[in-house]
């Protein structure tokens, strides 16, 4: 499955400015929405159609409107909650799961505390989201996870993803489209991206 970048120059510009250390939390946070709006639009772009009859006030008119499967965010915690509130902008019906991973300091490994998904995960177009893909234990354990419940396709919206996260998650789930804004050079010592952003819950919730 190919690895998409959104390249559009919204995205882009926004995260230059997301990427910069004297951003403020309040600014990180509405960043992070447009980001995820703006990404979830091109990643939604092949959702299938289909064809309804409607009233206008002229005349009966042949529209489109989206087809079959629902759609569920599943946004894994902390930092995939903002990510969240961008897309539920563009489609406030869509279910939200949450799972609660955090990555364990020193030896990099995701654990899980929390998860909740909307009972009809297997029934619905599935994008799981974390503005982070770093060594991609956190990415490849949440989508474990949904596969284990039934989700057939789930795909992961990332906002900065590393080489080495997207080769994890390639591994483990090779026919998962990954979905970045940037694809940046590599993990440092301490598995932070490289330029990346430093720790983006730290940076939404002011927690460092
Ligand atoms: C960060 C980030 C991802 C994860 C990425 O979360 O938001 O969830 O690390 O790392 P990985 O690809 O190596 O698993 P963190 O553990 O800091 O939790 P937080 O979102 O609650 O701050």
């Amino acid at each position: 499955m190919p690895l998409t970048l959104v390249d559009h120059p919204l995205v882009q510009h926004k995260l230059s400015v997301l990427r910069d250390h004297r951003t403020t939390v309040r600014d990180f946070r509405a960043l992070c929405t447009e980001i995820s709006a703006l990404m979830a639009y091109e990643a939604m772009r092949d959702l299938p159609l289909e064809d309804v009859t409607v009233e206008t006030p002229v005349a009966v008119a042949t529209a489109r409107r989206l087809a079959g499967k629902k759609l569920a965010v599943v946004a894994i915690l902390r930092a995939g909650l903002i990510m969240a509130d961008g897309i539920l902008g563009l489609v406030p019906s869509a279910r939200v799961g949450h799972i609660g991973l955090y990555r364990d300091e020193d030896t990099l490994k995701p654990v899980q505390y929390f998860v909740k998904l909307p009972g009809d995960i297997a029934d619905r177009d599935v994008f799981v989201l974390d503005p982070m893909l770093a060594t991609g234990g956190s990415a490849v354990a949440a989508l474990t996870l949904l596969r284990e419940r039934g989700v057939a396709h789930p795909r992961l919206l990332c906002i900065i993803g590393a080489p080495e996260g997207v080769a994890a998650v390639q591994a483990a789930h090779p026919d998962v489209e990954i979905i970045l804004a940037a694809l940046d050079e590599r993990l440092d010592e301490r598995g932070f991206i490289v330029p990346g952003l430093g720790d983006a819950g730290d940076r939404i919730y002011g927690t460092r």
